[in-house]
């Protein structure tokens, strides 16, 4: 099993993510899913990193592509085909992008990840289905559940896990 390694600080405990969403959110169609991962996305800076959780077809690579739109990026992020992890790179002004989507590995792959392959500290990160590797994630990252409220309507769910996540749904919070 490779060891991860890297600057991050691991989350030691998994409990520390609270079980309560501290904000919660509703979308109808994907054009409101989009809107609310800008406004996400123009909260976000250079090593924040985002774990996606939710099941197949609830939104999260919708959500990625909005977060790409105000990262100002080189392509548009699409689920993956083979790969496990796609590099965005920004246009001038922009923010890098690290997708990584974990669909096909099963569990008992996921150790065998190198930490280089979910981090970077020049750009954002953002996880699909990251609650198959939580004991990976950094200490300070943003948790958001989405789960399905009907055909087109999508909740979702942002939990605090370090103060950065606190400071980003804060702000999130005082917009509305
Ligand atoms: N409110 C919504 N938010 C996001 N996607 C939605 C919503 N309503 C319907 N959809 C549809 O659900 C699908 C979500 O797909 P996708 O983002 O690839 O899911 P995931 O990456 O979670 O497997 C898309 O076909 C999208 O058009
Ligand atoms: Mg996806």
């Amino acid at each position: 099993m490779t060891v991860a390694k890297g600057r991050f600080p691991l989350a030691s405990n998994i409990l520390t993510v609270k079980k309560v969403p501290t904000l919660s959110r509703e979308t109808t169609g994907e054009a409101e899913t989009l809107a609310l991962a800008r406004e996400v996305g123009a909260l976000l800076k250079p090593s924040d990193w985002v774990a996606l959780m939710g099941e197949l077809g609830s939104g999260k690579t919708v959500f990625v592509k909005g977060l790409a739109e105000v990262l100002n990026l080189e392509g548009i992020p699409r689920s993956p085909t083979f790969s496990i992890v796609q590099v965005h790179p920004p246009k001038k002004g922009g923010i890098a992008l690290r997708h990584v989507d974990l669909y096909r590995l099963a569990a008992s792959e996921i150790p065998a990840l190198e930490w280089e392959e979910l981090h970077q500290d020049t750009g954002v990160t953002v996880v699909e289905w990251a609650e198959k590797c939580q004991y990976l994630w950094p200490s300070q990252c943003l948790p958001i559940r989405i789960s399905h409220q009907g055909q087109d309507v999508r909740l979702f769910e942002f939990y605090i896990y370090g103060a950065r996540s606190e400071d980003i749904i804060r702000r999130l919070k005082g917009k509305k």
